[in-house]
């Protein structure tokens, strides 16, 4: 290997730009060439490529985004988009890859390894923390962190009207940045896709809540959740006479747990995961992801990567419940 391309896909996470340093630096101290391709699968189908040198990536660890930019690209799920892809890497005289995104990327780059045989390592970087083969994901602690802060002043109006707040994070079809931040809130009652509460069951327990303690409850539920999502629930509350006294608003956190300044445990495990990626490729190896495993770099092939799936843990569920 003489020269890597890196790229970020799928929905930015803050630690990216911390990966992207740590390719780079690692490649360089390795006296490797390194080609940044901008907006991920995308951009590599349109030969969108920066040369990157060890200054290119001063000053970046410490913000959010990706400088390279990502993107979801639908033209790399044909035949003829990985192909023109191909294309380009050869004409740049890249032999190997670094990807850091989250299943969509690893599935791509899964079928680009096998259809052109061009070395690849995927770093786990998504808020979602959904990832088979990694304990945690690169963006996840920083999201998990937004979202408690913004729960934390959403308790403090909650508080001052007695109100009962829905409020909805981000996570796809996974409960992990729910689950958490539910504990880490004090939430009252956490909705997650994993598991299935009957609505009337849920009504039932927000009704006890709000009548014994006569003042704010916070519900956080993931938007993958069954029942479709904080908007849906609040309407079918609404609809139930029974609710007609309780002043119920809904809170949709969304993107904003995409950005911010990463967490010093994102900053670490990004610096982590992008240095071992490059070392990995040295070794060898290819269509295999790295992730830290009980504090342990791990590689796990792309295809479990994607295929398998990485469960939540249910002590802290139950942890919900009983300290809600
Ligand atoms: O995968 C990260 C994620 O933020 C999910 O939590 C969310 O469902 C999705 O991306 C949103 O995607 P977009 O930014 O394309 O709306």
């Amino acid at each position: 290997i003489r020269r890597i391309g890196v790229f970020t896909s799928g929905g930015d996470a803050p630690g990216m730009n911390a990966c992207i340093r740590a390719v780079v630096r690692t490649a360089i101290a390795h006296d490797l060439e390194v080609v940044g391709i901008r907006r991920g699968y995308a951009g590599m189908i349109e030969g969108d490529f920066v040369e990157m040198d060890g200054r290119s990536v001063s000053n970046i660890l410490q913000l959010g985004g990706t400088i390279l930019k990502s993107a979801r690209s639908k033209a790399f799920m044909t035949p003829e988009g990985r192909a023109k892809a191909a294309e380009q890497l050869r004409k740049a005289g890249i032999d190997a890859l670094v990807a850091i995104g989250g299943d969509g990327t690893f599935r791509g780059a899964a079928v680009f390894y096998e259809e052109h045989h061009i070395p690849i390592v995927g770093c786990p970087g998504t808020i979602d923390n959904d990832l088979f083969g990694t304990d945690e994901t690169i963006g996840f602690d920083t999201a998990m962190n937004t979202a408690i802060q913004n729960i934390d002043r959403i308790r403090d109006t909650a508080d001052a009207h007695d109100r009962l707040f829905l409020v909805e994070v981000m996570g796809r079809d996974a409960g992990f940045i729910a689950l958490n931040c539910g504990i880490g809130s004090g939430a009252e009652m956490v909705l997650i896709p994993e598991t299935f509460t009957d609505i009337e069951e849920i009504k039932e327990r927000i009704l006890s809540l709000m009548s014994a303690q006569s003042r704010s409850s916070i519900v956080v539920v993931a938007e993958g959740d069954e029942h479709g999502g904080a908007t849906q629930i609040a309407q079918d509350l609404r609809e139930d006479p029974a609710f007609a006294k309780i002043d119920l608003r809904v809170c949709i956190l969304g993107h904003t747990q995409r950005g911010g300044s990463p967490t010093a445990r994102d900053r670490v495990l990004a610096s982590r995961l992008g240095s071992a990626a490059v070392e990995a490729l040295l070794q060898g190896h290819t269509n295999v992801m790295v992730g830290v495993v009980n504090g342990e770099i791990k590689l796990t092939p792309l295809k479990h990567v994607y295929s398998r799936k990485k469960t939540i843990d249910y002590e802290l569920l139950k942890l919900t419940q009983l300290l809600g």
